[in-house]
């Protein structure tokens, strides 16, 4: 394990520009300044080569700079480069085609396609209310659903999202999201926690804040992102699935992180049996050229002409290089996740035995959460330790992404090899030693 001397004089330079003009709101948490990619590895601009159990947050799903990806958007560039959402062209359709093949729902559906995640996220809230009529959400705490007003009233993953920016949409509620690891209801016997937080939100949140009827939609992470990659019981989404039947909501998963093979499905959600109604997408779709979609049962998303619209939407380049991303992780990716996804949970829950601060170590595929506290027994949140990791790891080579109070994200591209894990796990391994 190499120690770089980071930031170098290029990256140095760059993030004295970038302070001087880029808005300050961007959470930026180490000085790593890209100049190209290739895989799993990554570098930056004085030259320095990293690899990568991050991807852009979860967005790289094919790995930096996929050839494949590539040819599509240079071959699809030269066609034309929009046309805007008010007309027609191939690749809209066949994405879309591709998309409601792959959609978790047995009845047909249909796709609205977006730039990004809030944007499909405030799609499927719009369609929601649209469809029933009716004006209320239930959220989770934790949740992180983007940054525009409706999706931000959803998101509860930290306060500071909210702070300066009230009023925030109407008609949002949040029941605790099931994290097994730090329980805050009381579970009654023979319960999973997951169905304690259903039974919560029917006779609290109903009883006692908002009637069933007047409640539009549930939004929910199948598996929590940016509030901790956090898995809940398996009792939680039967449970919730019956209560949206009984009382018609409508369930909408946000499979903005969670989807796209992340797990070793196409979308977390089948890792519970349960269908939504809507879905939303985005991040990993694209390999990280802009694009998001809605997707939602046939009978759901059933509105008016020039009832809801954007000009970007559908954009050529966009659909061509998630065509092409789709394609390969059927090919190839699904698989590699699915085989090399339990050994890289498995080596870091063997790490986390010999490591005093590792507090747990949960995932599917390769969407894994790494919980640091300062003692194992009371889970108290160790952010210190946390940030000390990330940022020995960044000057060792190993980009690492936190989230939650005290978590580290571990979200290679999909396409990361077994190697590349030992590659990586060695550097992460040693960085854990020296921030100790
Ligand atoms: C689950 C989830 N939903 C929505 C979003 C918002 O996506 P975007 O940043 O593309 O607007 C994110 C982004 O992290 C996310 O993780």
């Amino acid at each position: 394990m190499k120690k770089l001397n980071l930031p170098g004089p290029k990256a140095k330079a760059l993030v004295e520009r970038d302070q001087k003009v880029i808005s300050n709101s961007y959470p930026r948490d180490y000085p790593f300044v890209m100049d190209h990619g290739k895989g799993s590895y990554l570098w930056d601009v004085d030259g320095n080569k990293f690899i990568d159990l991050m991807s852009g947050i979860a967005v790289n799903s094919t790995g930096h700079a996929h050839p494949e990806v590539v040819k599509a958007i240079q071959d699809q560039a030269e066609k034309f480069l929009h046309i805007s959402s008010d007309f027609y062209h191939d690749s809209m359709v066949t994405l879309a085609e591709k998309l409601t093949s792959i959609a978790p729902m047995r009845e047909n559906s249909r796709v609205f396609l977006t730039n990004s995640g809030t944007e499909a996220v405030e799609t499927a809230l719009k369609l929601a209310r649209y469809k029933t009529g009716r004006t209320n959400f239930i959220g989770f705490t934790g949740a992180f659903h983007g940054r525009t007003m409706g999706a931000v009233t959803m998101t509860a993953s930290k306060s500071l999202y909210h702070s300066g920016f009230y009023p925030l949409m109407n008609g949002v509620v949040h029941a605790p999201f099931p994290n097994p690891y730090r329980p805050i209801l009381h579970i009654e016997d023979e319960e999973d926690y997951g169905e304690t937080v259903v039974r919560y939100i029917k006779e609290q949140i109903f009883h006692q804040i908002v009637p069933a009827k007047e409640v539009a939609g549930i939004l929910v992470e199948p598996i929590q992102g940016e509030g901790g990659y956090i898995i809940p019981p398996k009792g939680f989404f039967q449970k919730l699935r019956e209560l949206c039947d009984e009382n018609g909501i409508l369930l909408i998963a946000d499979e903005v992180q969670s989807g796209m093979g992340r797990t070793g499905k196409w979308w977390a959600i089948e890792n519970f049996g349960v269908e939504p109604d809507i879905i939303t997408s985005a991040k990993g779709i694209a390999s990280g050229i802009p694009l998001g979609a809605c997707i939602a049962r046939d009978s759901v998303m059933d509105w008016g002409k020039g009832s809801h619209g954007n000009t970007y939407g559908g954009n050529p380049i966009s659909c061509v290089a998630g065509l092409k991303t789709i394609e390969l992780i059927e090919k190839h990716y699904l698989e590699n996740v699915n085989q090399n996804g339990p050994y890289l949970i498995d080596r870091l829950t063997e790490i986390a035995l010999n490591n005093p601060y590792i507090g747990d170590v949960r995932g599917i595929g390769y969407m894994i959460g790494v919980e640091f506290v300062t003692d194992k027994n009371r889970k108290t949140p160790n952010p210190t330790y946390r940030d000390k990791v990330v940022n020995i790891a960044f000057e060792h080579g190993l980009l690492l992404l936190g989230c939650a109070k005290s978590v580290i994200r571990i979200a290679p591209p999909l396409s990361m090899s077994r190697a590349e894990i030992d590659e990586s796990l060695e550097i992460f391994e040693g960085s854990l030693k020296l921030a100790l």
